[in-house]
């Protein structure tokens, strides 16, 4: 019977002060490993027949959502009923936002109903700042237009992190070295900007490349490598990490055409056969199969896909338990 409904023991000393989780910029390296530790501890949780610890009992979570989302919306849903709190959803399509009404009156009235932690996805970059300081509730951001996407930064990490060592892996010094290359937008990656600050704290060299017109003017500023030609490096990195390629932020093509762009930067079977043999093939998605990848590599044994997926629950469960410890 215990095992149905025990909190797993968290094998951790350090604290966690953050009331807002809303870049992984703002996160310390400790801070950043104790989210690993905590997800470890709750990864197996999903493997119970009762899928559920009672770590948040009584706490009521509001997910706002402005921008589609499969992965994360659900990934967020089920980690906070696994961890026995309440969640309401709540989409733009069908509700006031479609009357006029202001984001922070939105998040004032859902407030109103005694919300413990906001978590929202909004297409404007910075919109899960202004929240923070617009509601008393804690804020975690599922993604904001271009910023980052803190919660998929850190599920990739771990993955990364239980790939290379196991689950002895959780540590500071687990990715230092390992080589990520970043492949395709950029310059609308919430998801590399995410990774990137993470990556590079943990010691990881990280290179970004893809054409020109995708990669953001200074970007080495942030610790990283540019290369515009896929073929220059993909036999030498450890991961291969494929961005979606973001047809709905471009206002203009930065490419002559999707065709085109997958010969120079899709990852298919004969390019994979130039990687290392171990090479992680990572993406966010949704996955634009035959652009950012092919199906024979997208389904193939390099690939991670999936559990990035199963990793995002653990993850947000770690998140969502850390926030809620955390007193106004
Ligand atoms: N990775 C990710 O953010 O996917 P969704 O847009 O489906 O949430």
């Amino acid at each position: 019977m215990a095992d149905l409904v025990e909190t797993p023991e968290l094998k951790t000393e350090e604290k966690w002060t953050k009331k807002h989780l809303l870049s992984v910029e703002e996160l310390s390296k400790e801070e950043i490993v104790l989210v690993m530790k905590t997800a470890a501890s709750f990864k197996e949780v999903s493997t119970r027949t009762v899928k559920k610890v009672p770590a948040l009992r009584g706490k009521t979570i509001a997910n706002l959502f402005f921008e589609s989302s499969t992965r994360t919306r659900t990934s967020f849903e089920l980690a906070a009923k696994r961890l026995s709190a309440d969640i309401v959803n709540f989409s733009s399509t069908g509700s006031s936002t479609s009357k006029g009404e202001s984001l922070k009156d939105t998040a004032r009235n859902i407030e109103a109903m005694n919300v413990d932690i906001i978590v929202m996805r909004h297409a404007s970059s910075g919109s899960a700042e202004y929240l923070s300081r617009s509601v008393k509730a804690g804020v975690v951001n599922a993604g904001d237009g271009i910023h980052e996407h803190p919660t998929q930064g850190l599920l990739d990490i771990y993955t990364m992190m239980e790939q290379r060592k196991g689950a002895e892996g959780f540590h500071a010094k687990a990715l230092e070295g390992l080589k990520v290359c970043f492949i395709g937008d950029i310059l609308h990656s919430r998801v590399a900007r995410s990774n990137i600050w993470g990556l590079t704290k943990l010691g990881a060299k990280v290179i970004v490349c893809g054409p020109p017109t995708l990669i953001p003017r200074e970007i080495e500023k942030l610790g990283v490598k540019v290369c515009y030609d896929l073929d220059e490096v993909v036999s030498e990195v450890d991961v291969l990490y494929l961005l979606r390629i973001q047809l709905e932020r471009q206002q203009g093509m930065f490419f002559p055409s999707i065709r085109e762009y997958a010969g120079e930067y899709g990852l298919n079977g004969e390019r994979l056969r130039r990687a290392k043999k171990d090479v992680l093939v990572m993406h966010p998605g949704p996955v634009n199969r035959g652009v950012e990848l092919s199906s024979e590599v997208a389904d193939g044994p390099n690939s991670v896909i999936l559990d990035q997926v199963t990793n995002g629950v653990a993850v947000r469960m770690a998140v969502l338990y850390l926030v809620a410890g955390v007193k106004a």
